[in-house]
Formats: structure tokens, sequence, C-alpha cells
């Protein structure tokens, strides 16, 4: 595990591999851990770096991980400027000047990765947007996400485990592959109320990118899992062709996380890519 200063927090990221920086944003509430299976994958064609996100996994909140009330909140944007920031660094770290980089983002890393492309499209070589949308929440979603930042103290990691698990999987991955289920559960158990508080918060108050989608000209792929009922094949369709310069593909025997029920085919979706690309 390396570890890098972001302003006032310090970022756990696994590093692997050789070529340009690929940084993987997970989803909510997980941690670098939901990438483990890709990196070692994608390690031949890229400089991968599967960091946990400020506030989740080994990386502190940090103080501007607060609202102006002393709230822990987060927002997409603080996120974003923490992953262009880890992204000098590196160029630094590696000796290059102002080398594109690529942002692979996972729901919640999906909203990240928009934000990014809103503020600093021109460090990006590449987009890679998975099992996520360009949508404010809805009024009803918002209250929800609010609701369980002031209760997950009280309510408990361990039980929000056991509650999201079954939405996030295929019914496949459920059957045939118990591993995935138990990295599932250990991986969120692990998670501090104060990061899924501070996250819950800032999810509550995105922006609706939707208008941003016809603008973006970074290379783009959008990517899915088969069976994900939190991000519907349909609706990234949507999104894809809303997207001048998108490519789809999508993850047979898959939910809502990919990298972890069918790494081969997530890794193999974006080398394919990377390499029409390039
Ligand atoms: C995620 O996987 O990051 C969540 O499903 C995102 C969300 O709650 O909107």
């Amino acid at each position: 595990m390396k570890k890098f200063l972001v302003d006032d927090t310090t970022y756990c990221a696994t590093t692997k591999g050789s070529g340009p920086v690929l940084l993987f944003a997970h989803g909510f509430p997980f941690d670098g851990r939901l990438f483990q299976p890709v990196v070692d994958r994608l390690a031949t064609r890229f400089f991968c770096v599967a960091l946990d996100l400020r506030g989740f996994g080994g990386t502190p909140l940090g103080s501007n991980g607060h609202n102006s009330l002393g709230a822990p909140r987060v927002k997409m944007g603080r996120f974003a400027d923490d992953l262009a920031i880890l992204g000098s660094e590196l160029d630094c770290e590696l000796g290059r000047k102002n080398a594109k980089i690529f942002v692979c983002g996972l729901s919640m890393g999906g909203y990240i990765l928009l934000e990014f492309l809103r503020r600093r499209p021109q460090m990006l070589a590449g987009a890679i947007f998975c099992d996520s949308n360009a949508k404010a929440d809805s009024e009803e979603k918002a209250k929800s996400r609010l609701y369980l930042a002031e209760t997950i103290d009280s309510f408990g990691v361990r039980n929000l485990a056991e509650n999201t698990i079954p939405t996030l999987i295929s019914p496949k991955t459920a059957k045939n592959k118990p591993e995935v289920v138990e990295t599932l559960r250990e991986m969120i158990s692990s998670q501090s109320a104060l990061g899924i508080a501070a996250a819950s918060r800032g999810m509550a108050v995105r922006r609706d990118l939707t208008d941003l989608l016809p603008t973006i000209e970074v290379p783009t792929l959008v990517l899915g899992g088969e069976d994900d009922s939190l991000s519907p094949p349909e609706s990234l369709d949507e999104i894809a062709s809303a997207i001048p310069s998108a490519s789809r593909a999508t993850i047979p025997n898959a939910g809502h996380v990919p990298p972890l029920e069918n790494p081969d085919a997530f890794a193999n979706a974006i080398l394919e890519w990377h390499e029409r690309i390039a």
C-alpha cells in the first residue's frame, strides 16, 4: 500500500504496472479493493492506482471532509480535486510532465469522474464510466441519504452491508460466487460510519450533469454489468449515446460490481477499448 499526501489528508492506494496512469475511483460504500482483481489484469498496459477515497479504507476523512457546520460531508467536486492532485503527484513521481491520465469511476466513482470531466477535461486521456448515472438525486433519494448519514452510527455498518449486498450483485454471482459476497461483506463492514456519512451527504447535493454529456470530447468507455439493477443497461445505453466519443460494453454475469463479479470481461473491455483509441 502506498501513501500520497493530498491536500489535508493522506490517500492510501495500491499501485501496480507500467504505462499511462489509470486511477480507479470506487463506488459507495467500498474502497480500492473493489478493483483489486482487475488491477492485476490491467497492469501490463497501465500504471494502475486503486485508491481509497477520503473517508474510506485507509484514507482519513481530513479536515476538508466536513461542511461549514462541522458535519462530515465530501462533495463530488472535492473527490474530483483529490484525484487531480493525486494525478499530478504521480506525474512528478514517474518523472513525467503534464502527462494525461485515465480515470475509471464506478457508480459514486462515476459521479466523481463526471465532476472531473467538468472541471479538468484537459488532464484526461480517457474516461471509463461504469455502472453509474449523470442525474442528480430525486428529493426522496436525497432525503434517504441524509437520513442514512444521521443514523449510520446507531444503524451499524455491518447492517448496511447485509441490506445492500443483495442489490449489488447479479443473481448468478449470488448463486455461483460466494467469495464475491464475502469480499463485499468484509469490505463494506470495514468502512467507518464517518466516511459513509460524509459521502452520503456529498451525493445528496451533487449536481445534475446530464447536460455535460454531449460536450465530452475525451475518449470515453461506458461499461456496466448486464444484471445491474441500480444502473440498468438501458440507462447506460442512453448515457453512451449522449456522449459523442463514447464506446459501450456490457459485462456478462455481473450486476453493479463487475470488477469483482467478472474481472476478466471487465479488464478485457478496457484493454480492447484502449487498443482502439491508442
Ligand atoms: C455506488 O455503488 O456507488 C452507489 O450505488 C451510488 C449511489 O448510492 O448512488
